[in-house]
């Protein structure tokens, strides 16, 4: 059994150790927001936070973070309030919105380390990846959401 936390609450998982987290919490927890993409840790649609820093949760057993702070999309804000959040809204970022928990959880890992990201910054920490090509809007709303 493996314990840790999702969105403030603490969760036992009698999944094997190796059962990667997005599993867990797809299919343990019906967190459904956060998303299968590649299973490789390459396309970032599975991106939640784990201790606060952004994790591609395909790759993470969930045997790997016994006792850590899990957060995904769904607990990100009560009520869509986070300032990404309200980013994404303002500047209608998502076209399918497959990609974009993924999307906003990285975003939002960002920003708590760099508060005011450039351009450059933006490129070299957000590598998630999105079909529709919406990577203007979502730098448009990744500068709204430092503002
Ligand atoms: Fe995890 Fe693509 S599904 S990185």
């Amino acid at each position: 059994m493996t314990k840790f936390t999702v969105n403030g609450n603490p969760v036992h998982f009698k999944m094997p150790p190796e059962t990667p987290l997005l599993w867990a919490l797809r299919d343990a927890s019906n967190l459904t927001g956060t998303k299968y993409g590649c299973g490789a840790g390459l396309c970032g649609a599975c991106t939640v936070h784990v201790d606060g820093k952004a994790a591609r949760s395909c790759q993470v057993p969930i045997g790997s973070i016994e006792g850590s702070f899990v957060v995904t999309i769904e607990g990100l804000s009560d009520d869509r309030s986070h300032p990404v959040q309200q980013a994404w809204i303002a500047e209608q970022v998502p076209q399918c919105g497959y990609c974009q928990s993924g999307m906003i959880m990285a975003v939002a890992a960002l920003l708590k380390e760099n508060a005011a990201p450039s351009d450059a910054d933006i490129d070299g920490a957000i590598t998630n990846i999105c079909r529709c090509g919406t990577y203007p809007r979502i730098r448009k709303a990744i500068h709204r959401a430092a503002a």
